[in-house]
């Protein structure tokens, strides 16, 4: 946890590092003045368990994850996802099956199998918590297509 954080804000740091956010100075970080070590220590994890999924916002959200994936591994070898949500396993599971979107490749080609650029779930499905916004947002879907 700590090493993802800490190359996250290597990450960050190597794509804006030099330009627009250093010269916007009203811009303070979440944790404030403290050091990053001491944040990662005493941030208290978001309450989250297994639940009624909340509803989509939008039809092209990824649905949240309603729940656990501690430990959910995955690599280049292993996926702990498909073994439940793969359209091999989800009715064993009863779990819903990834759709087909996660299929295409960036051409729009349809393939055998989970595309690479969704093969890493946790890139775009995060898990669900009561968790109030940050900032004030007054989104709001489109009727036709709000998902709900
Ligand atoms: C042990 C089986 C299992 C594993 C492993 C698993 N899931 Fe699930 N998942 C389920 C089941 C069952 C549901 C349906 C739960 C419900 O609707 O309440 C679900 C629901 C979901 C949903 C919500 C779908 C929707 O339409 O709202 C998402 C997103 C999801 N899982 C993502 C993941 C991701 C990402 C991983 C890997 C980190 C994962 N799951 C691993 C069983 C599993
Ligand atoms: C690049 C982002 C991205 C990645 C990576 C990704 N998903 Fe999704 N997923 C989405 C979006 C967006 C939707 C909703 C629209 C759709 O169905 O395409 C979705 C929908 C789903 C659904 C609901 C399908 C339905 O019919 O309602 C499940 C289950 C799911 N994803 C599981 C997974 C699992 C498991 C993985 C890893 C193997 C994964 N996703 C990887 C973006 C992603």
């Amino acid at each position: 946890m700590k090493r993802s954080m800490v190359l996250g804000g290597v990450l960050l740091l190597g794509v804006f590092g030099s330009t627009s956010l250093m010269a916007a100075d009203k811009v303070v970080s979440l944790r404030g003045d403290q050091d990053i070590s001491e944040a990662s220590q005493s941030a208290e994890l978001k309450h989250w368990q297994d639940r009624d999924p909340i509803p989509r916002d939008y039809v092209q959200q990824p649905p949240l994850i309603p729940h656990t994936n501690e430990g959910y591994v995955i690599n280049l070898k292993f996926n702990k996802c498909l073994t439940c949500h793969s359209w091999a396993n989800y009715k064993q599971a009863k779990a819903t099956k990834i759709s087909q979107t996660h299929f295409s490749d960036r051409e729009g080609n349809d393939l055998a199998n989970v595309s690479a650029r969704r093969y890493f779930c946790t890139q775009c499905h995060v898990p669900q918590a009561e968790a109030k916004p940050l900032v004030e947002n007054t989104f709001a879907p489109l009727p036709a297509v709000s998902g709900r």
